[in-house]
């Protein structure tokens, strides 16, 4: 099992290196929907009926139950992310197709247990996993995207049928599994169908602490069940951290970090204390005090998961979004140990390595380190110890009326958004701009950071909806260089990914972040409400340089404004 462990890991690692930028999105909400094999755990734990009869029983159908809205939900945020990037004219598709595999599998395995195959669960079950780990390659290109989503689906699904003829349930426990499942999908079903795009990064995280919930509670069953076993604990921590996560993102709670006074060593007390608590626990052989023990750390992790993630400001909820999906798989792993359950490992290997990938991406990105995120720090790593330089000048501000004109006689704008937009929702009408400015001849592409917004890809899913054609949505790397040859950079409510202060300053607070090089365009407008900062708190040189105007204003009246203005244009 350890070996297999290790694959899944390295199969996790390769596959999720690759993605493309603009897939990061659905690629985290894959993940989050296959983090829903707990189900598979949590099955293992069910019995009594058509009702469970004993607490650990309760528990596991409350895990089975919240697993499967994760299942339903993931899925269909994932095919809705896709069916963004669609464009009239693309080949028309015939998704019910990918159901004729998928059917092969599940009736190869019925036929495998009908004819008594000794193999008939280890195979489907070695068939679900590589089905999970197509599902993380086949999100690696737009091409591919939907074949990885169909995977996916066809390996939960596999999975889940091969745990339900492996247990082979009485009729009556089955009829309480299958509700369990059908009521969680059906949920996260609706939950999905009605989420806006912009709600996205929320929706992330709080599957995730249904993924932390589910772990712990089949965790807790299965100690209640058969309390010798060895099993992990970390999975409170992260349904309370992504709940806090879920309050951010939402607004419910401040986006500001929130320092507790001596919070490293409240931390460091937390820390300790679940240590202890975990050290009785695996030194007890009495059940009350190994229960209690258990109990003890779930709480323990909670509070922690509160008081870390307290100091984590709202800008940084994307990377603990994505370490918290590799605890999850961890915890997964934990789960398939304890369970001794290949599928759990494997599928936890997976969303485990994908999870830290994602995020040693992220902060890469920004030049700092993870541990400066999780413990809620500032600064980048090559940040000198000097005084950043103060910034003098006069920003020079623009109406309208001026900007259009500036757009009309430019040959090549290059458009950065950022947070604002986002913030604003102004995706569509700039689409529609563009679509105008591309009529009229001029040539129109979008430039991404990779940690513009709020969750990574976040950028390039809001495009998308907004019908922007994904050919002239270009990433950091692939455009940065042409900002030289470019007549007018149009910044769209971002600020720390075009700060020139990371290039120029090696005291600010994010010198060596890689940024969008807007300063070097013949002229930038920006595009937001005042000259305040960004999320990183650092003043922008660049407003204050000659060649830059900022255009003042809420993004989406502005973009509207601007879009009436250039219709009216003489053709
Ligand atoms: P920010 O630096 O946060 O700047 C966004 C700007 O948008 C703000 O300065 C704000 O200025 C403006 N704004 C807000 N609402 C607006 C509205 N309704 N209309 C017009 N403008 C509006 O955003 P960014 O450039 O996208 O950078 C992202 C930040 O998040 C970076 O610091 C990055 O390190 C951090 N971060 C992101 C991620 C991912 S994956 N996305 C991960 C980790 C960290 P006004 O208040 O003046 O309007």
């Amino acid at each position: 099992m350890t070996t297999t462990f290790a694959l899944a890991g390295i199969a996790g690692y390769h596959t999720v290196w690759g993605v493309t930028p603009a897939l990061h999105s659905p690629l985290m909400s894959v993940t989050n929907a296959i983090s829903g094999t707990t189900t598979a755990g949590a099955l293992c734990l069910m019995g009594g009926g058509l009702f469970p009869s004993n607490s650990a029983q309760a528990l596991a159908l409350f895990s089975a139950f919240i697993s499967s809205v994760n299942i339903g939900g993931g899925f269909l945020v994932t095919k809705r992310m896709l069916d963004m990037f669609k464009r009239k004219g693309d080949p028309p598709e015939h998704n019910y197709l990918y159901a004729v595999p998928a059917a092969v599998f599940l009736s190869g395995y019925g036929y495998g247990l009908a004819t008594g195959a000794a193999s008939a669960h280890s195979l489907a079950y070695l068939g679900a996993s590589l089905c999970c780990v197509g599902a993380l390659a086949g999100l690696s290109s737009q091409t591919t995207a939907r074949v990885g989503n169909a995977l996916g689906m066809t390996g939960v699904a596999g999975g889940i049928a091969a745990t339900l003829g492996m247990l082979n349930p009485d009729a009556g426990t089955l009829v309480q599994m299958f509700t369990a499942m059908g009521l969680g999908s059906a949920i996260g079903l609706g939950i999905a169908h009605r989420i806006k795009v912009t709600d996205l990064p929320q929706l992330v995280a709080a599957f995730h602490s249904f993924v932390g919930l589910a772990a712990t509670a089949t965790c807790l069953a299965d100690y209640m069940h058969e309390y010798e076993h060895f099993l992990s604990h970390p999975s409170e921590t992260a349904a309370t951290k992504s709940l806090m996560a879920y309050g951010k993102l939402q607004g419910i709670l401040g986006s500001a970090a929130t320092y507790l006074p001596g919070r490293h060593y409240i931390n460091g007390g937390l820390l300790g204390a679940n240590g202890l608590a975990l050290a009785i626990y695996t030194m007890t052989n009495e059940f009350g005090t190994g229960l209690s023990m258990l109990a003890t750390t779930a709480g323990l992790s909670s509070v922690m998961g509160v008081t870390l993630t307290m100091a984590i400001g709202g800008a940084d909820m994307p990377v603990v979004i994505t370490v918290l999906n590799s605890y999850s798989g961890w915890a997964l792993c934990a789960e398939g140990f304890m369970l001794d359950n290949n599928l759990l490992t494997i599928v936890g290997a997976l969303i485990g390595s994908s999870g830290a990938i994602l995020s040693h991406i992220m902060c890469k990105a920004m030049n700092r380190s993870l541990i400066n995120v999780i413990l809620g720090g500032v600064g980048t790593l090559s940040q000198g110890t000097g005084q950043a330089k103060a910034i003098e000048g006069t920003a020079t501000e623009i109406n309208v009326e001026n900007t259009v004109e500036m757009m009309n006689n430019a040959k090549s704008i290059i458009i950065v958004p950022g947070y604002g937009l986002c913030a604003a929702q102004a995706q569509y009408p700039i689409a529609e701009l563009v679509k105008n400015l591309t009529e009229r001849g001029i040539k129109v592409r979008f430039a991404i950071h990779p940690v513009a917004g709020r969750m990574p890809g976040q950028l390039n899913v809001l495009l998308a909806e907004a019908g922007v054609p994904y050919d002239i949505v270009n990433e950091m790397d692939e455009i940065n260089e042409e900002f030289p040859e470019t007549d007018l950079a149009l910044v769209i409510g971002a600020n720390d990914t075009v700060n020139s202060a990371a290039e120029d300053d090696p005291n600010s607070s994010i010198a060596g972040m890689p940024v969008l090089r807007v300063w070097k365009a013949k002229h930038a407008i920006i595009m937001k409400r005042s000259l305040a900062q960004g999320y990183a708190a650092v003043d922008n040189p660049v407003f204050f340089n000659e060649n830059t105007s900022m255009l003042l204003g809420d993004a989406k009246k502005t973009c509207d404004a601007l879009l009436n203005a250039v219709q009216a244009l003489p053709k």
